[in-house]
């Protein structure tokens, strides 16, 4: 790289900029182009798939180069933010025309992917966060904040744990449960982007240990903290005297994380930020935990194998007609309550909603048309929004009064609350209207931004401008007439303005006082003086007026951004009142119930469904089970049956009916009695973890310790099988002892769905175990699921059936048969598994399931030592 002595002026100006932001790929405004320079460029070329050229920098110096055309620019910072890049915007701050010498150029923003504002960059209905992260006095503190919509978090994570005696797996929480508990708020929230403060950036280990649960964008800010502190910082930031109102005075972590996502939001130009209406600290106790595993595992936001949003729980239950309702049902989702008032006051809302059809359904009408208010009043108070955004709020406001007259008319408690959040902007929708065009320009600085009758001045210069345009006109007759060319017309365009276009036929009939100005082929062009003097007019009105309503425009964006808090009041009710209403639709169209959802141990839930299941699987008609546990003689549910019966959909459909109850949703269920519980936990299946560099079996056995240690009485646990991953007796008796944990430790209600037949024998040594089947038919060497849950275990797994109906080749299913025959004729009890003579060189894994009519000493063993407590 030449030396700075080297380079050209603009050159200079360039590093310049780029010393100020090593760690940011640098977009450099010339004309009408973004350029990318040096190593910049090779990383752009190389993300964005551009041709990378080069450019003298200095004398007999050149630098490598690739650049976007600026109109393309939205298109490839959505590339490069989503790749976890930081872009630096180098703008001209001032007109080429006036600069005398080199344009001055600065950053005018730095977009990262917890910082964007622009739709397309957000993409999806979920939020934007920027996560904070610091520490102080021993403990971690985490803030969230979205630009996009003002709302800002803080939070110090704590550990829900109750059983930490043990010692956590190996690749699993750390030893520092606060770092533990930090870690698991950040895969909870799954923020946009995190940032550290330098000294936390440095730590090798948080490092490792974040990357395990976050895989976007981490950024260390190299922000000054400031020399008041967090607390007096935020005090000036918010303009109060103290952050009691906040909650979050006690809590200096809290704070430290807050101040550092405004430092570097604010780093990022993002500076006055007046949409921020001060913090709200939250606290998981709050919420029922559903941490990231038991969101993979029961498909709430996207499906295990596609990994996709259709067919998700989320999607199903998505009636929302408003953004800003599809995030808070998405949060509602992923923090169901615990407290039975404050379920039943969603629920109270959504079964008015659903009685009241007529109301619902006129509600439903008006939130159609309204628009991302949350993000429009975000991108105006932070002076982004162009004119179609203040359009956008201007069309938006105007159904207020008609919700909030629906509102008052409906008695439940949180829908009656919401009408009066909807107060007071009526004025500033009238103001909005009266002064934005009906269809705005998308660009503010070439008109067609400002409505007529709104500035008397503004009008003046485009009637001034119109008049200049039709005297123009009227030129053209009144010069057909003068010369008798018929043909004579006037035209325009960017480099020579108005002229006066003849065609050669004609040129011997043009008048003295024309003068030349191109040649065409077939055609010549003239100018009068008059006409340039009628042109100036035009031009300086135009041009005049332009500027004029970009002025006015800056100026009423500033006064709506002046409402910036009432508008987010607003938004915010109109959230949940949408979010209720898609819990209403739903209900209604899937014949959902009202559950009871109190304090108790108890689970009972009568013909339960599956809520995807019985969608997307028209074929079979859903059978509808019960359930019912607690903690005093169902707490843990031994379930068997033959590959294919439905033991999983059963599972997750007891887990998603508490989840949706406590989310304050009805149920897919006849009906359902719920005591609301703290957590679930659940262990589905077999994942490999390649990323994380585990294998199927660590995996199993990090969740299944995960959920040892965690679980309380009050949650819920679903394992669907454990220790598959192993050999038979690992497994058997891995879960085996688990059982005898389950139950004499933890007590917590669980579900564990098995193919280990012998586990059905834990009823007869452990108290509160219930064996259940999922029942079959067989016809002839056939057999025909019932799908339903009966009373007491299996002893067959109908694997070889199962396999055929998957299309294995008849001679594998036969000699499968074969095989199966000859190890049931075995004592294969005794010494770890049938033998390699007993498969005859078949040599595969053996299930359990394959040898488990003989008797089993092993088992008797087992059963003989089992623990009481
Ligand atoms: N109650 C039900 N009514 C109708 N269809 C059902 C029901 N339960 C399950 N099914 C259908 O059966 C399929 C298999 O069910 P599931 O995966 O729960 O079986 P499983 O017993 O867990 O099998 P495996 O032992 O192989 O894991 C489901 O994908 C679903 O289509
Ligand atoms: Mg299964």
């Amino acid at each position: 790289m030449p030396k700075a002595s080297d380079y050209t002026p603009l050159f200079r100006q360039w590093e310049s900029i780029k010393k100020q932001h090593p760690d940011v790929l640098v977009l450099f405004r010339l004309g009408d182009f973004y350029e990318m320079f040096g190593e910049d460029a090779e990383t752009g070329a190389r993300e964005l798939s551009l041709v990378l050229t080069s450019r003298e920098c200095g004398p007999g110096r050149r630098i490598p180069m690739c650049g976007i055309p600026h109109h393309a620019l939205q298109r490839y910072l959505v590339t490069l933010v989503q790749k976890g890049f930081r872009v630096a915007l180098a703008d001209q701050t001032e007109d080429p025309k006036e600069a005398k010498g080199l344009v001055r150029r600065e950053v005018t923003r730095v977009v990262s992917a917890g910082t964007v504002l622009e739709d397309n960059l957000l993409g999806g209905p979920q939020h934007n966060y920027l996560l904070a992260v610091a520490r102080a006095e021993g403990r971690y503190g985490v803030a969230l904040l979205e630009v996009s919509t003002g709302s800002f978090l803080v939070t110090e994570p704590t550990v829900a744990a109750t059983h930490l005696s043990a010692q956590p797996a190996l690749g699993q929480s750390p030893a520092d449960p606060g770092l533990a508990a930090l870690l698991e708020e950040i895969a909870r929230v799954q923020p946009a982007e995190v940032v550290l403060p330098p000294e936390l950036g440095a730590e090798a280990p948080l490092r490792r240990a974040l990357e395990q649960v976050y895989e976007g964008a981490v950024t260390i800010s190299d922000t000054e903290p400031d020399w008041r502190g967090p607390a007096e910082e935020l005090k000036a930031f918010f303009q109060v005297e103290t952050l009691a109102a906040f909650g979050c005075e006690d809590l200096p972590a809290a704070q430290a994380a807050a101040a550092l996502a405004l430092r570097y939001a604010r780093q990022n130009h993002l500076e006055a930020l007046p949409h921020l209406q001060g913090l709200s600290t939250y606290s998981r106790a709050e919420f029922m935990v559903v941490d990231a595993t038991t969101r993979r595992n029961l498909e709430l936001v996207r499906t295990l194998r596609e990994n996709s949003a259709r067919g998700s729980l989320l999607w199903l239950l998505d009636r929302t007609l408003t953004p800003m309702g599809a995030r808070l049902l998405r949060d509602w989702l992923l923090q169901p309550l615990l407290a039975p008032a404050a379920i039943d006051r969603r629920l109270d809302a959504v079964e008015e909603l659903l009685s009241r059809r007529g109301e619902a359904d006129r509600l439903r009408a008006e939130l159609k048309a309204i628009y991302d208010l949350e993000r429009l009043m975000g991108r105006t108070a932070t002076g982004t929004a162009n004119a179609r955004d203040l359009r956008a709020l201007a069309d938006s406001l105007p159904h207020l009064p008609a919700i909030q007259r629906l509102l008052r008319g409906l008695d439940s408690e949180i829908l009656a609350a919401l009408a009066e959040e909807l107060e007071g902007l009526q004025e500033l929708a009238a103001y909005l209207d009266r002064a934005l065009e009906l269809e705005p320009a998308a660009g503010l600085t070439e008109g067609g931004l400002i409505r007529e009758g709104f500035s008397p001045d503004l009008d003046e210069l485009r009637a001034l401008a119109a008049g200049g345009r039709e005297w123009i006109a009227a030129l053209q007759e009144q010069e057909r007439a003068r010369t008798g060319i018929r043909s004579l017309k006037i035209g325009y365009n960017k480099v020579f303005g108005y002229y006066l276009e003849i065609s050669t036929a004609n040129l011997h009939l043009v008048p003295e006082d024309y003068q030349r100005k191109q040649t065409l082929t077939g055609a010549e062009r003239f100018i009068t003086p008059e006409l340039k003097e009628q042109e100036a007019r035009v031009l300086g009105a135009q041009e005049r007026s332009q500027g004029l309503e970009y002025d006015l425009f800056v100026e009423i964006r500033a006064e709506a951004a002046r409402f910036a808090s009432q508008v987010l009041r607003a938004a915010h009710a109109l959230a949940a009142l949408d979010a209720l209403q898609s819990l209403a639709q739903v209900a209604l169209e899937y014949n959902y119930v009202r559950p009871e959802v109190d304090d108790s141990d108890r689970l009972e839930i009568s013909g339960g469904r599956h809520p995807l299941v019985e969608r997307l699987h028209a074929e079979e008609p859903f059978v509808p089970n019960d359930a019912r546990l607690d903690c005093t003689a169902n707490q843990l549910l031994v379930i068997t049956g033959p590959n294919m019966a439905g033991k999983s959909t059963y599972l997750r459909q007891v887990a998603l009916i508490v989840l949706l109850a406590q989310m304050g949703s009805f149920v897919p269920a006849s009906a359902a009695r719920i005591g609301a519980v703290d957590r679930i936990f659940t262990r589905v299946g077999a994942s490999d973890d390649l990323a994380t560099g585990q294998s199927t079996f660590m995996v199993e056995m990090t969740e299944a310790a995960n959920i040892l240690n965690h679980a309380t009485d009050r949650s819920l646990i679903v394992l669907d099988e454990i220790g598959r991953g192993t050999s038979t007796f690992d497994g058997l008796s891995l879960a085996w002892a688990m059982a005898e944990f389950l139950v004499w430790e933890i007590r917590a209600k669980t579900l564990f769905a098995t193919h280990y037949h012998h586990l059905n024998e834990l009823t007869e040594v452990l108290p509160r175990v219930v064996n259940y089947r999922i029942a079959v038919k067989e016809e002839g060497d056939r057999i025909v699921f019932l799908r339903r849950i009966m009373p007491g275990g299996t002893d067959r797994s109908y694997g070889i059936q199962v396999a055929r109906l998957a299309g294995l080749p008849e001679a594998v299913i036969a000699r499968a048969r074969e095989v199966l025959h000859s190890l049931e004729g075995e004592d294969l009890g005794r010494a770890g598994g049938p033998t390699r003579e007993a498969v005859q060189g078949v040599g595969a894994p053996v299930q359990l399931q394959l040898f488990e009519a003989a008797p089993d000493p092993i088992v008797e063993e087992i059963k003989a030592s089992t623990r009481t407590p």
